[in-house]
């Protein structure tokens, strides 16, 4: 079992994160979301892990994601079927698509057939945090390692992922030594 927050804790040089027992951060999250969202989505598939924002994976993974709910990552997410069309409905409607305009449509990029059903395997994805497994010194990152988006991205609630509003004391500013301990 990889101890995730002991490896953490290596790139978050300045500790001023505070992690609870889920390893998730405790953090306040204020203003609208950046995304359409869905009160029955949010519940549902909000209920294990943050409610991932439709435009963080195509269409056609959250189709695949939506068919096999019985067999979700090890867990059973199975919906009834009402339930599962109301969210299939609106994840097809603001999921990622080619062509359709999406702040998000970088993860577009380079997507293999079959695409992946993780946000954290979309080749863009992987791109965008390509430094974490350098200052991790890792080949590659655990399955699922950057699945809780929270811990590191503070607004991600509310699906603002840019790179200056990560935490505080973390991040390229940190690796590349412009971070000061008050910042
Ligand atoms: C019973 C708990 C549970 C529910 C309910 C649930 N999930 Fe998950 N989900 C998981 C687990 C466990 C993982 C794997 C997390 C990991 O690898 O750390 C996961 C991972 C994911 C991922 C991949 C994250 C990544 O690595 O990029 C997506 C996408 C996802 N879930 C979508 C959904 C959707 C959509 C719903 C609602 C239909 C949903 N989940 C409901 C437990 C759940
Ligand atoms: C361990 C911390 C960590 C986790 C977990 C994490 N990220 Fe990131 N993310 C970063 C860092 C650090 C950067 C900036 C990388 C750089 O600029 O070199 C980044 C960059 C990004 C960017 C590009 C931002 C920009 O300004 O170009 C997006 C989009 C993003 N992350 C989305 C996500 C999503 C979605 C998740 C969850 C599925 C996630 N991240 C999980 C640390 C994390």
């Amino acid at each position: 079992m990889i101890d995730r927050g002991r490896l953490l804790g290596r790139i978050w040089l300045l500790g001023t994160l505070v992690f609870g027992a889920g390893g998730l951060v405790v953090n306040a999250v204020e203003g609208p979301p950046q995304y359409v969202q869905d009160e029955v989505y949010m519940e549902e598939c909000g209920a294990c892990h943050l409610a991932y924002a439709p435009d963080l994976l195509p269409v056609v993974s959250w189709q695949r994601v939506m068919s096999g709910l019985e067999d979700h990552f090890g867990d059973n997410a199975e919906l009834d079927d009402e339930t599962r069309a109301h969210i299939t409905t609106y994840l097809d409607a603001n999921g990622l698509d080619p062509g359709r305009p999406a702040k998000m449509s970088r993860l577009l990029r380079g997507l293999p057939e079959p695409p992946p059903i993780r946000i954290t395997e979309l080749p863009a994805f992987i791109n965008m945090h390509y430094r974490i497994p350098i200052e991790l010194e890792r080949d590659e990152l655990p399955e699922g390692f950057l699945a809780p988006c929270a811990d590191c991205h503070k607004e991600a609630e509310l699906g603002i992922y840019d790179a200056e509003r990560l935490h505080p004391g973390y991040g390229p500013a940190v690796w590349d030594g412009k971070a000061t301990e008050d910042e």
